[in-house]
């Protein structure tokens, strides 16, 4: 009797426990990432697993199963810093400095939120989890959250498959047609794009194993003196979630453990406000978006650009809605001015014909899934990367921010306009990034949920992960038969010289 109540107990327990633990870690300062991680951790709480969210950012939602802490302080150390470079001016940055920037500000945010009170005070609980997420974003030494939790490892990442990511999971890193983060895709067969390619991929895995690693490893053992090598737990991640798809970041190689769930993030419209609404509806000529992202402020262009911008607003026929920070009484009556817009709810209504925008990586899916084309005007990080994927499909043009005039945008406006190709491939995209077998949001419960069930899922753990740089590339083996060849060459011809040599010997007897 004792026995079968037992039994019933830890029956009624196994079944109440269906849900997972889960700890989502978002630490990047960005309003966009800060969303797609947001969006993700709502969702599992909605399917019922235990979600803990920690980022720099407040939600002010509250919602069942999910539990959100913020990282005071995160936010202001990088508005300080924002302030300085004048996000603008990134964009004269050589791309061999932004590999450098980019390593240092991660070493930071592994260290501030390493030293955070609230990871630390998470660190002494006695919490348990059985899956960590992470963004990975030149941050990896956080999976030491992962390793203290004795949790799954599951990364995050806003980029497509590449550099970054790659040989945490032993996928192929092939510099010949997979293009560097910073670099705007396609790599096509031009050589110089290639060498360029190349030349950064090589910069990048010396900065990486030379400085980054070894630095961010110091970090770690700083905060856990007892965890293994970082590369030990770089190389244990058991999943990689992608915020990528076909159809607007390529086909590429992807291990059994990468899923590619990009367009997650982009939900049914919703109502848009009346104003808004009557405003879409009654621009019969059409209308065009207009924002720089949450990062750049249009505000914050020159006088001239600004006035050079209006001026060539003022001559459509088309209604411009702009994200603009501050008031604009110079701007001509199709342009309407707001602070804030519902983007991506509004990119739905069939009257918006282009969106001009900064190429942030959210913007440009929503656009592409709402099947608007797009005017590009890329100023740093992935945008000209994700620009140069839409240019290179043929649904937006792109306009260096250098060369941003009212001229270049006039002519940028006309082409998209007026050639019915952009507006046509962007519809095709948006079918091609809706037919999916699976919801996205679907597959990413599906793989986490094994990846736990199966203790980490090891069998998917690749074989490239065990060799060495030259191991991998075949160099030791290449360089062996290379020998081989060379000593068998010399062998021979010794042996021919030897033979020639004898004949000669043999004829001159005789003729003696
Ligand atoms: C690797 O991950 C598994 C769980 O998936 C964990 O049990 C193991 O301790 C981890 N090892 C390292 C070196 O991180």
């Amino acid at each position: 009797m004792r026995c079968t109540s037992v039994v019933l107990f830890i029956l009624s327990c196994s079944c109440l426990a269906t849900g997972l633990k889960i700890l989502c870690i978002f630490p990047v300062v960005s309003y966009s990432h800060y969303t797609s991680g947001y969006i993700l951790a709502k969702d599992l709480a909605n399917r019922g697993h235990e979600v803990t969210f920690i980022s720099p950012f407040q939600s002010e939602e509250s919602v069942k199963n999910l539990r959100n802490f913020t990282l005071i302080g995160l936010q202001e150390k990088w508005e300080a810093i924002k302030n300085e470079v004048v996000l603008f001016r990134m964009n004269k940055i050589p791309i061999l400095l932004t590999i450098l920037q980019m390593g240092n500000s991660g070493l930071q945010m592994v260290e501030r939120t390493l030293a955070h009170e609230v990871i630390q005070t998470l660190l002494k609980s006695n919490e348990k989890f059985d899956a960590v997420i992470l963004e990975q974003f030149v941050n990896d030494g956080l999976t030491s959250i992962a390793y203290h939790f004795e949790a799954v490892p599951i990364l995050f990442s806003t980029a497509p498959a590449g550099t970054w990511t790659n040989h945490l999971i032993g996928n192929p890193d092939i510099p010949s047609y997979i293009p560097q983060i910073y670099l705007p895709s396609p790599i096509r067969k031009d050589f110089y794009q290639r060498t360029k390619n190349f030349l950064v991929f090589i910069f990048q895995k010396l900065y990486d194993h030379l400085y980054f690693y070894p630095k961010q490893n110091q970090i770690v053992h700083k905060y856990f003196p007892k965890h293994p090598h970082i590369y030990d737990l770089i190389h244990n991640v058991s999943l990689i979630l992608f915020n990528s798809n076909t159809a607007y970041s390529g086909s590429a190689p992807l291990l059994p453990n990468m899923i590619e769930i990009g367009g997650f993030h982009v939900q049914p419209p919703k109502k848009l406000p009346d104003d808004l609404q009557k405003i879409l509806d009654n621009s019969k000529d059409g209308v065009i978006y207009f924002s720089l992202g949450t990062l750049l402020n249009s505000k914050d262009l020159s006088p001239t650009l600004r006035n050079d911008i209006l001026k060539s607003f003022s001559k459509l026929k088309q209604t411009i809605l702009w994200k603009y920070e501050d008031d604009l009484p110079e701007a001509s009556n199709n342009v309407i001015i707001r602070k804030w817009f519902p983007q991506s709810d509004l990119l739905a209504h069939p009257n918006v014909k282009l969106f001009i925008t900064h190429g942030g990586l959210l913007s440009t899916i929503e656009s592409l899934y709402r099947g608007v084309p797009i005017i590009g005007i890329p100023v740093y990080g992935d945008q000209k990367l994700n620009i140069g994927n839409a240019v290179n499909r043929g649904y937006g043009v792109t306009i260096d921010y250098r060369e941003l005039s009212g001229e270049t945008l006039s002519d940028a406006l006309k082409e998209v306009l007026e050639n019915p190709k952009y507006s046509e491939t962007a519809k095709y995209g948006s079918r091609i990034l809706k037919d999916q077998l699976t919801k996205p949001l679907d597959r990413a419960e599906y793989w986490i949920d094994y990846v736990v069930r199966h203790k980490g899922a090891r069998q998917f753990r690749a074989a490239s992960l065990d060799l060495t740089w030259y191991q991998h590339i075949s160099l030791d083996v290449v360089l062996f038969l290379t020998a081989v060849t060379i000593v068998m060459f010399v062998i021979f011809y010794k042996i021919i010289k030897w033979w020639i040599g004898r004949c000669r010997r043999t004829k001159k007897q005789k003729t003696n």
